[in-house]
């Protein structure tokens, strides 16, 4: 199907993506159209080890490399050189292509079929919650697209950690599946610029990215709670067990406070709360450590914005 330029959502340890053949512009073209994604926003490209990786970008920095070599496959993009075999519609005109090698079984075995690489965005129409589940893509691009390859739950839950160099310096582009703590084990300390605007560099990155349906406050629960007593709320909370409220429907990210735990659960609760018979979503902050921070970052961006 992917080498007749048809379009695949695969499964990945992230989330799932909308896949089409990176060398092919006119699959490309369909991935941009059916997500209604601007073609200003790059795609990452997925293939099955780092050798692979080298027929498509450059991987001369020894610190991208040694992370390469430590964290793939994993939730770990990389922004390298782009070899001119790589459509500039892939990368949006940009000198540098985002690749990954995904952690799941499935995609790996369908990529080592392949003889070229999967470019793939998150499954998800452009702004919404990345899927996590084959029934999330199926529920909103189902008939836009030829097929869906069925690899489960996503076991990490959270898009992949995007890293690059700028400036002579590891930098973190977006925060994701991989933890900071562990790249900076690996390379030393990393600068975050982390994009909060539409700032090309990691278009992605837009501020209001991952809105659900409902509006979405961030604070402490009791006080949000009292604040919208008269609506009915979902409150998504992270360990402790809030007294119950009869307005109020309770989503544990991690009852035992484990935050790998949590990120396996954020997106499909900031689906089910937004879909649900709730008229406000209230969330409260992880702690800001290893993926915390990324939990952190999601909430944030799904944050009712308020001018
Ligand atoms: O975990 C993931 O990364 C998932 C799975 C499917 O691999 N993919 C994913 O793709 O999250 P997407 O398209 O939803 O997010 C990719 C992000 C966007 O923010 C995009 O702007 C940025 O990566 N990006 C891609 N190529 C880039 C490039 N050449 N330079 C800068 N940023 C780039
Ligand atoms: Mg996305």
């Amino acid at each position: 199907m992917l080498q007749k330029g048809e379009l695949v959502a695969i499964p990945t340890e992230t989330v799932y993506g909308l896949g089409a053949n990176a060398l092919d512009t006119k699959a490309i073209l369909r991935v941009y159209e059916v997500k209604q994604r601007p073609h200003f926003d790059p795609l990452i490209i997925h293939v099955f080890e780092m050798n692979e990786a080298l027929k498509y970008a450059d991987l001369k920095d020894e610190r991208l490399k040694k992370l390469a070599q430590k964290f793939w496959p994993g939730p770990l993009t990389l922004l390298l050189p782009k070899k001119n075999i790589v459509p500039d519609l892939v990368t949006s005109g940009l000198s540098q292509v985002a690749v990954r090698v995904p952690k799941h079984e499935l995609t790996l075995q369908l990529l080592k079929q392949l003889n070229f690489p999967i470019a793939a965005p998150s499954a998800n129409p452009f702004g919404y919650v990345s899927p996590t589940e084959p029934e999330h893509v199926n529920k909103q691009l189902g008939d836009k697209i030829d097929y869906i390859l069925d690899g489960g739950k996503c076991t990490v839950g959270i898009e992949s950690t995007i890293i690059g160099i700028e400036d002579g310096e590891v930098c973190v582009y977006r925060l994701g599946g991989l933890a900071i703590e562990d790249i900076e084990k690996e390379v030393g300390k990393v600068s975050l610029r982390i994009n909060n605007s539409s700032d090309p560099k990691a278009p992605g990155q837009l501020k209001d990215h991952y809105a659900p349906n409902k509006p979405l406050y961030i604070g402490n629960l009791d006080e949000l709670i009292a604040k919208h007593s008269t609506k009915k709320i979902a409150a998504i909370c992270f360990g402790k067990t809030p007294s119950a409220k009869q307005n109020v429907t309770y989503f544990y990210l991690s009852e035992k406070e484990n935050l790998k735990e949590a990120a396996i659960n954020l997106f499909s609760f900031l689906r089910r709360t937004g879909e649900g018979d709730l008229d406000v979503i209230v969330a409260e902050l992880l702690p800001e450590k290893g993926l915390g921070r990324a939990i952190n970052d999601r909430l944030r961006r799904a944050e009712t914005k308020t001018l």
